[in-house]
């Protein structure tokens, strides 16, 4: 299985959103890791339907957005109309997790859930033949630059198991501080989604910073 990067915006220039989005897209970009915050999940505010929309209009590449919000039930529509690819809810605020994931699906959107630090893998036990995709988050959500949390690398492994043993080929996707440093040690243990934030829209040459974390997982993919 490839390897996608997913650059997230988050820490990119809010003003400059379509140079952010073609500059990573010259760097080899696979998707676009668009961060909504609702102020209530996590303690942050960040962007909605209608910048999903603007987006969709100058790139290509699909859109993987990541609802950090206490009722994805109530916006799951709002996203797929402004043109999402990708959706993923949070199991944590999710009592009815199986039904909103087929809610997703039924909108023709791949459908993923999130795992924070602290929520076991078996939380999303009982759905792992049901998903496209698992989130596996490696910072507590909320904000971009963050520092990786190292038991996440394990997580991502059980994840994969997980889902190998439901006949689940979906991909993992992890989710915080991921870097050239730690690239190697995720990808090794599963992870075939990279998000990245700061290691790309923090440098001053997004292009170049997405062209070599794309290099750097790729050799892992082949060590
Ligand atoms: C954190 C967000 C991440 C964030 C990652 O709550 O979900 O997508 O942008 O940023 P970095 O790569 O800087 O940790
Ligand atoms: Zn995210």
């Amino acid at each position: 299985m490839s390897v996608l990067l997913a650059p997230s915006i988050l820490s990119s220039d809010f003003a400059h959103l379509a140079d952010a989005v073609a500059a990573v897209e010259r760097g080899g970009a696979d998707l676009i890791h668009v961060d909504v915050m609702d102020g209530h999940f996590v303690p942050n505010i960040t962007i909605g339907p209608p910048v999903v929309k603007a987006l969709k209009r100058v790139t290509k590449l699909p859109l993987d957005v990541h609802l950090m919000i206490s009722d994805p039930d109530k916006y799951i529509g709002a996203f797929a109309d402004a043109g999402a690819s990708m959706m993923s809810v949070h199991v944590e605020v999710l009592p009815h997790l199986h039904r909103t994931i087929y809610a997703i699906k039924a909108l023709g959107v791949a459908a993923g859930v999130v795992l924070n630090p602290s929520t076991p893998v078996v939380a999303i036990s009982e759905v792992a033949g049901d998903v496209d995709f698992v989130l596996v988050m490696s910072v507590n959500p909320g904000f971009g630059g963050q520092t990786f949390i190292p038991r996440s690398e394990s997580k991502v492994a059980e994840v994969r198991a997980l889902l190998d043993k439901a006949g689940n080929s979906g991909r993992v996707e992890i989710d915080g501080g991921i870097d050239t440093h730690t690239v190697g040690r995720v990808v090794k243990a599963g992870a075939r989604i990279l998000v990245a934030g700061n290691a790309i829209f923090g440098t001053a040459d997004p292009e170049r910073a997405t062209r070599e974390l794309k290099a750097a997982a790729m050799a892992a993919l082949q060590a």
